[in-house]
């Protein structure tokens, strides 16, 4: 068989660590052939390949990034963008394709199965926001980076008796939030999920200061205040029509300093989350999807998507994992509320 394979959406640190896994299952085990497509669908809609084999992916497995290329190119949203995929798919000879990716870009390889192209999807997103599966990979290198930076700003807050306010990741669910905060003992923790009372965020402030320590107050950067004490901060597109988030930590800064009088200081991690090499957890996690994924291939399972369910490597069809948004559950915050002020 020859197998196209395609990393789309923000990258994530272990999308190599899949590549490898199914290139080396694929030509070692079943002895299949394989084709890189470069930038995500752009890749498959422009017949825009690189070479995919043993000798590519040998030294990539700690790597971040994609060796692939990715973007955020909808076939969908393009006219005769579908057809032009189902050409170039025929004329390379690719028979199958392993679509690497999140909401967006597995949203795409959905659709693709519905009209009869075979394509497996592997799921990768730092938000870890996918349904589906427990867990996506990129996230415990997302969370750990941002867990990395809370310890150290621990230490400066402290010295400076200064409200350290660090904005992470995370425009709909705030995951990287909860987990990077209560792993680095925020004081504070808001997300997307769940509105927040600013006067309550100055009292929890206030509360810190009074037992002699600094807080640290993590923000997703898509969470929101109550309506009225903000309007929406700048969620303008950019020029390649993404909706450009942030700058809510540095409000959040300035209005907490105003109501405690205290200093306050933002810190946004931004891109830091996403680049570099994968923990042991997530090159685990993405060698596991590969492996699968070239399995469900070789197989013919196609319109599958790898999901963890435990510590099961399962498939699941492609629609159950897209379509809607996995966000945190109540009661995981209730469970964080805890810690707040104290
Ligand atoms: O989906 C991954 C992610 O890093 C989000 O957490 C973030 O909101 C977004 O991508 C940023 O996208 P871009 O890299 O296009 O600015």
């Amino acid at each position: 068989m020859r197998i196209g394979v395609l990393t789309g959406g923000g990258d994530c640190p272990g999308l190599n660590a899949v590549i490898r896994a199914v290139v080396r299952k694929g030509v070692a085990t079943y002895g299949h052939e394989f084709v890189g497509f470069r930038d995500g669908w752009r890749g498959p809609l422009e017949g825009q390949t690189k070479p995919l084999g043993i000798a590519e992916v040998r030294g990539i497995l700690p790597r971040g990034g994609t060796i692939l290329g990715s973007s955020r190119t909808n076939p969908f949203k393009i006219d005769g963008g579908v057809e032009k995929i189902k050409e170039n798919l025929a004329s390379l000879g690719v028979d199958a394709l392993v679509a690497i990716g999140g909401e967006d870009t597995l949203g795409v390889a959905t659709k693709l199965d519905e009209l009869g192209v075979k394509v497996v999807g592997v799921p990768k997103t730092i938000d870890n926001d996918l349904n589906a599966t427990d867990y996506t990979f990129g996230f415990d290198t997302a969370v750990n980076i941002a867990m990395e930076a809370i310890d150290r700003l621990h230490t400066t807050a402290e010295s400076h008796h200064r409200t350290l306010v660090v904005e992470v990741m995370g425009r709909h669910a705030g995951w990287i939030a909860l987990h990077a905060g209560l792993a680095g003992g925020a004081n504070v923790i808001l997300l997307p999920e769940r509105q927040f009372d600013v006067e309550q965020v100055a009292q929890y402030v206030e509360k810190r200061f009074q037992h002699q320590y600094a807080p640290i107050v993590v923000v997703a950067e898509g969470a929101q205040p109550l309506d009225g004490q903000m309007v929406l901060h700048n969620q303008e597109l950019d020029a390649f029509g993404h909706v450009r988030l942030g700058g809510i930590g540095q409000w959040l800064a300035e209005q907490l300093e105003a109501k405690t009088g205290k200093e306050a200081r933002t810190v946004v991690l931004g891109h830091i989350q996403r680049g570099g090499t994968p923990t042991a957890f997530d090159r685990v996690l993405s060698t596991r999807f590969g492996l699968q994924a070239i399995d469900a291939v070789h197989e013919g399972d196609f319109g599958k998507m790898m999901a963890l369910r435990g510590t099961d490597i399962v498939r699941v069809p492609l629609k159950e994992g897209t379509g809607e948004l996995k966000t945190v559950p109540l009661e995981r915050y209730t469970e964080a509320e805890v810690f707040f002020g104290s």
